[in-house]
């Protein structure tokens, strides 16, 4: 039966003493047992709040509360000439007794919010030495509580008075409570040593910025820019550009295919583009001579990855279809533009090729940048060119008047020249990367150095 307060049989001093006693060591118990509750682990934080929750409302509800209980049953009752002692040490309990169960029960909402964890985590603090001592000491705390309760009958008055003004509130979780404090601060405390966020700019990434810079020297010759989706069909990538069904050249691109085309016709089958060159073919189905665009792009293409190899690179395509455009056009506009890339000292080679959508068709070759052309340096041969004065850059070409079939323009009346070069490589040279995986690995100790 959990204490309750009880009308007085007499009012004389020592039932009086007896029930004040009482009243407190009923109080402490309870709230002991209410502390070694909330710091279980095993309760939920709901459960916890619960506890505490009808702790207050037993002991401190305005209406029922035991504390009004107090004033109910024993002050109204008592006989007038006993009524002003009553109240006195009435008063005196609730003085010293109300504000202090309010702050511990305010102080223990620390612990009631606490997830299970943290509750665990906190308790660690009972594992040493000191702790357990803490432990056994509250323990032995309340077990004399425990006892004096029981004995309370036989208790002389002035063992009542000692009890009735003895502080007593164990604080059993005071010790959890600096350890959480401690945990809290440490959580909380500004370490004014740390460095701040820094949030460093960012740099474009060289690809994007060779790209730009391509493109940039084909503006400034009056080419428009033109891009197109990296998701082709087999139209577009290969039978528009002249390659036929099942011809070799298809096999020098290591396309990959998107899966599950086979119930389509061959040319509406969707692949990831192999080259930039089906921009061209998009472009002059949209527009008529003249035309000079370039066009920017990713494409991809089934090739193991090594030093100079990536599935992924990318692209810029030049066009330049108007009447009577020569070969002499495109070297010259490919001259100037590695020029304008490499340096005015760079010179260029036209080295004849193949392509299906161009003819005639060339690769185009630029005087070592490393040694000047001459093909050694600092004595033995240079690495860069093999040896031989000349890097390999791009192909290039006349348009092939069956290309102009496809987009409706009449072979007759115009002419012109296309070229397609990669932009990883044009950067590894530019830069002198000597691994194109580097582009894509996103290193910001390698990106950073572009800023
Ligand atoms: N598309 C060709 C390739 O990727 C390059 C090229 C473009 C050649 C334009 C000639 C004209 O290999």
């Amino acid at each position: 039966m959990p204490y309750t307060v009880h009308k007085l049989n007499d009012y004389s001093e020592e039932t009086m003493l007896k029930a004040v006693v009482q009243f407190r060591l009923a109080l402490k118990i309870e709230w002991f047992e209410i502390e070694q509750k909330i710091i279980n682990p095993d309760l939920t934080s709901a459960a916890r709040q619960d506890e505490l929750k009808k702790f207050r409302d037993r002991w401190l509800s305005r209406k029922s509360g035991q504390f009004s209980q107090i004033n109910e049953l024993w002050l109204k009752n008592a006989p007038a000439d006993r009524k002003k002692s009553v109240g006195h040490l009435i008063n005196q309990l609730k003085q010293n007794d109300l504000p202090q169960i309010e702050q511990l029960i305010e102080k223990r909402g620390f612990f009631v919010r606490q997830s299970s964890d943290a509750i665990r985590s906190i308790n660690r603090i009972f594992d040493d030495e000191k702790g357990r001592k803490l432990q056994q000491e509250t323990l032995a705390t309340q077990s004399r509580m425990n006892s004096l309760l029981q004995t309370l009958e036989s208790l002389g008055s002035e063992e009542l008075q000692k009890i009735a003004i003895e502080e007593f509130y164990v604080d059993l979780s005071e010790a959890l409570e600096a350890a959480a404090k401690s945990k809290d601060l440490a959580v909380e405390r500004l370490d004014i040593t740390l460095p701040g966020i820094r949030r460093p700019i960012g740099a474009e990434h060289p690809v994007i910025k060779t790209m730009n810079e391509i493109v940039g020297v084909f503006r400034n010759l009056g080419y428009s820019v033109e891009e197109g989706p990296e998701i082709e069909t087999d139209y577009y990538n290969f039978e528009a550009l002249n390659f036929p069904p099942n011809h070799p050249a298809r096999d020098t691109q290591d396309t990959l295919f998107i899966a599950g085309q086979e119930s389509k016709a061959l040319r509406d089958r969707l692949l990831l583009r192999t080259h930039t060159s089906p921009v061209q073919i998009r472009t002059m189905q949209k527009m008529k001579p003249p035309v000079r665009v370039v066009c920017p792009g990713k494409v991809h293409r089934n090739d193991a990855l090594d030093a100079t190899h990536s599935p992924i690179f990318h692209q810029v395509e030049g066009l330049a279809v108007d009447t009577n455009i020569t070969f002499c056009d495109l070297k010259g506009t490919l001259d100037h533009a590695m020029k304008a890339l490499f340096g005015s000292s760079v010179k260029t080679r036209f080295y004849p090729s193949f392509f299906p959508f161009t003819e005639p068709s060339a690769d185009v070759q630029i005087s070592c940048i490393f040694c000047d052309g001459k093909g050694a340096r600092d004595g033995s041969p240079c690495r860069n060119c093999k040896a031989s004065g000349w890097i390999e850059l791009l192909g290039c070409g006349m348009v092939d008047p069956n290309v102009y079939g496809f987009v409706d323009y009449d072979p007759a009346r115009v002419s012109g020249f296309a070229f397609g070069m990669g932009v990883e490589r044009i950067a590894i040279l530019k830069y002198g990367v000597d691994d194109i995986q580097l582009f894509f690995q996103g290193d910001v100790r390698f990106l950073g150095q572009f800023g």
